[in-house]
């Protein structure tokens, strides 16, 4: 950074802070007025080709891309190819994970067979014995309880299925059945495997509600429940990093910008808007900045296993130097930018404040015919950037489109324009730091240009 090079500029630019001057600009650098400002927009926008974007998207959302599979890989080799093909220099970085497979279940009591769903990371195993109720399963409901050998029917609520189930288990049962406090299925997880927990499975309201009713009576019921075929399996998925040094080897500021993107899917969703839409969308952008002059590093990466839990980019932010880290001055994240059934461009950040990507990028929308808002909001790749103290926000139009993890989120519903905006406002933003003509940028400053832009309640719809 120019700063720690030239410690003189350093207290120079400390001054001119503390009297309020923008902090985007050294004293001696004013910012260029609207006019030449939106030259410089031009000068990427113009490039920018929502055709190419969308054949990407083609490309990818063929078929599912889950993090570990054959067709994440094969997403893998597209990306870095493209990035290789607009003379990127690229890394592809391997991870492991543990992929969870959900087991068969199966219950039966009183010999009927009921309808029931596993929790995931049980444990397997076929129990049978007698079923005895143990209320919510908290700490003082199985006080003094003999579970030994029996199977624990437990009702949701108050503490966690975890809690429910280590309860049970410390009690002696050596199997638990979580039963429903309202209409519908429970779909739960215990969150991560451990040797202390007894097989767990959930039943409906009315099938708990039922059983605790005869057991209230005094009657015995007999159950099996039978837990088979889960398991944890390591997997490899990967990182694709494409690099673009500053091109101004004199002016060179040593800061660093991040554009990120996911391209795994979940499953039976091809994935078109989530997120092969952010990797289009940052491909389009390496493409036109590849051959342009810019003072700042631009790292362009797709993560892996996002939908698994932001694996991917906890692995790329782990496999950061703290050096690295204190010169990346932004993380801009594109997850779901293109669907034509969602709202509008919206910038989260984790603690719903605003943060150099937002004011950049607002300003940046300002000039793009686009005013932007900001909201809070995790759930994507701009969440472990923020946790190790990167200013990042995530782009994504809210409301979110119903095909959201389903298996319509599919070409057919990709919008050029939508993609078109976003990688302009994205591109206008990242193009005006890496540009030679601005001097470093302050991490978490606020844009050259303020612009007012106003904050959503809520977070994603
Ligand atoms: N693209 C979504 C992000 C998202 C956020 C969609 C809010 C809809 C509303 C992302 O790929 C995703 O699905 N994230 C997971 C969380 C992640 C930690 C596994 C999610 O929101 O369930
Ligand atoms: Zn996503």
């Amino acid at each position: 950074m120019v700063i720690r090079r030239k410690p003189f500029a350093a207290l120079l630019i400390a001054a001119s802070l503390a009297v309020g001057v923008p902090a985007a600009y050294a004293k001696d650098a004013p910012a260029p007025p609207a006019q030449a400002q939106k030259a410089f927009d031009n000068k990427i926008i113009k490039k920018i080709k929502a055709d190419n974007m969308y054949n990407h998207i083609a490309h990818l959302a063929a078929e599912p891309r889950v993090a570990g599979t054959e067709a994440e890989w094969e997403a893998v080799e597209y990306i870095e190819e493209k990035f290789n093909s607009y003379g990127y220099e690229t890394e592809i970085q391997p991870f492991k994970f543990e992929n969870y497979y959900a087991p068969k279940v199966s219950v039966t009591a009183g010999g009927e067979t009921l309808s029931s769903n596993s929790f995931t990371y049980t444990p397997n195993g076929v129990v049978t014995a007698d079923l005895v109720y143990a209320g919510l399963g908290t700490v003082s409901d199985v006080e003094g309880m003999d579970l030994s050998g029996k199977i624990a029917l437990i009702q949701r609520g108050e503490i966690s299925f975890t809690e429910k189930v280590l309860n049970a288990a410390k009690a002696g049962a050596s199997a638990v059945i979580i039963f429903n406090n309202a209409p519908g299925v429970i779909n739960g997880t215990l969150g991560e495997a451990n040797d202390d927990y007894v097989p767990a499975v959930a039943l409906s309201q009315d099938d708990g509600e039922k059983l605790k009713t005869v057991l209230s009576e005094g009657q015995t019921i007999s159950a099996t429940v039978s837990v088979t075929d889960g398991r944890i399996v390591e997997e490899t998925s990967h990182n694709v990093i494409a690099v673009k040094k500053p091109t101004q080897k004199k002016k060179a500021t040593d800061q660093i910008i991040v554009v990120g993107a996911h391209h795994d899917s979940v499953d039976g969703a091809p994935g078109a808007n989530d997120d092969a839409s952010g990797v289009a969308a940052s491909l389009e952008l390496a493409r036109v900045i590849a051959n342009m002059p810019t003072d700042t590093e631009i790292r362009f990466v797709t993560f892996g296993a996002e939908e698994l839990g932001l694996i991917g980019s906890y692995e790329y932010v782990d496999s950061l130097s703290q050096n690295e880290r204190d010169r990346i001055v932004g993380m801009w994240q594109m997850d779901m930018v293109g669907s034509r059934d969602a709202g509008e461009l919206v910038m989260f950040t984790v603690d719903g404040e605003k943060n150099t990507v937002t004011d950049l990028s607002a300003a940046a929308g300002v000039r793009t015919g686009t005013p932007l808002t900001y909201g809070q909001e995790g759930r994507s790749d701009h969440v472990p950037f923020y946790e190790a103290g990167i200013p990042s926000a995530l782009f994504i139009h809210n409301p979110v489109e119903p095909w959201y993890h389903t298996p319509e989120d599919s070409l057919d519903k990709i919008s050029k324009e939508k993609l078109q905006e976003t990688a302009e406002i994205v591109g206008a933003a990242v193009y005006h730091v890496a540009r030679p003509d601005t001097p470093a940028l302050e991490r978490a400053r606020v844009a050259p240009k303020p612009v007012d832009y106003e904050k959503i309640v809520g977070g994603i719809q």
